[in-house]
């Protein structure tokens, strides 16, 4: 019998994309998803890749009633944590919505959690705990600095929030900081649609390149090489196939917790993405700089020997396959 993984959030970006890995590696993923910002299409594309049906529920993680159903239908293995408001800006211009929409989310999936007696949850964290880092890489035990942005704040209090719960009744956890996800599934069947004006460097280059309009690099007066910010981009079938490790790993360390940094270990800077994108893809990008973005750091690239120690977990793909993959899923909506 293959085991059912909850996936919040699982028509999403990361979310679409972990439940084909979870196929990949024999699981059955149950997706929830309010599709506030994520499309019904990806749910036809996740079952056009793994060829058969995926079971899910159109559903929001912050109405308890509906999502204790579920929970009564099913007997889950294991829970992956999506389910989240991402954008920085929208962020910081209704911090409240954050907070109550991020927060009351994962009240409610660890309340249910412990009511079912449901093991092994995977919770999606970020690189943006970290703030601006003195040092690069970034380890998992790199000082936080203050949260840039109420977003980060509702990872950080997320993170403790599931710490003070696993020690009241540990039910095992793995918390993933991921770095910078960008490409999509190399059929073109699943990829980054955010619903409205993306805010994210590639799906912001690919709109701009399908409008005839420049990108604006955001500062290149940084001190890095080039002047424009350094930053992790790891593919996301590499971040998604982490998710499927970490549930290994809980399920080989019942009760347990661990905290992984999910990156390729360097960075690239916004001039040398737009470089590679034009030679992987043979199209150019035309660009302009523009002042800095409020609240962007300098640099961050990750630390990912513990991933690769506990999880023997590494990226296998490099930048440029995933702007290649990000470019040909934007040319399959055409
Ligand atoms: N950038 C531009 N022009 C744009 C968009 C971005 O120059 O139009 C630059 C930014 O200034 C930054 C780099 O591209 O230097 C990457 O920016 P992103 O917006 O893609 O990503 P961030 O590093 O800002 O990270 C944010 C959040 C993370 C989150 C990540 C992915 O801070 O927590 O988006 O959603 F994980």
């Amino acid at each position: 019998m293959s085991k059912e993984i909850l996936v919040t959030g699982g028509a999403g970006f990361i979310g679409s994309h972990t439940c084909v890995a979870l196929c990949e590696f024999g699981y059955t993923p149950v997706i929830i998803d309010n599709l506030s910002n994520s499309r019904e299409s990806m749910i036809a594309g996740i079952e056009k890749i793994i060829g058969r049906e995926v079971k899910f529920y159109p559903i929001d993680c912050c109405h308890l009633d509906p999502l204790d159903l579920i929970f009564q239908k099913h007997r889950f293995d294991g829970i992956i944590h999506f389910a989240a408001f991402k954008s920085v800006a929208e962020s910081v211009a209704n911090p409240e919505k954050y907070i109550d929409n991020n927060m009351g989310s994962l009240q409610n999936i660890l309340t249910l959690m412990e009511k079912y007696r449901v093991p092994n949850l995977v919770f999606s964290s970020s690189c943006t705990v970290y703030g601006e880092p003195e040092v690069n890489p970034v380890s998992e035990n790199t000082p936080w600095k203050s949260a840039a942005s109420p977003y980060g704040y509702t990872k950080q209090l997320g993170e403790k929030y599931i710490g003070e719960r696993h020690i009241q009744d540990p039910l095992g956890h793995v918390i993933l900081r991921y770095f910078n996800p960008i490409g999509a599934h190399h059929s073109g069947l699943i990829g980054e649609l955010p619903l409205g004006m993306p805010n994210n460097l590639v799906p912001v280059m690919i709109k701009k390149i399908s409008q005839q309009q420049p990108l604006q690099v955001f500062g290149n007066d940084y001190p890095t090489p080039d002047g424009s910010c350094i930053r992790d981009y790891i593919h996301v079938m590499d971040l998604a196939e982490a998710h499927v490790k970490a549930l290994q790993w809980l399920e080989k360390n019942p009760n347990q917790s661990e905290i992984f940094n999910l990156g390729q270990g360097k960075g690239n800077s916004v001039l040398e993405v737009i470089q590679q994108f034009e030679s992987i893809n043979g199209i150019r990008v035309a660009f302009e700089i523009s002042p800095r973005r409020e609240g962007d750091i300098t640099q961050i690239f990750a630390d990912p020997t513990k991933a690769k120690e506990l999880l023997g977990w590494q990226t296998t793909r490099t930048t440029a396959e995933a702007l290649k993959d990000a470019w040909h899923f934007n040319l399959q909506q055409s």
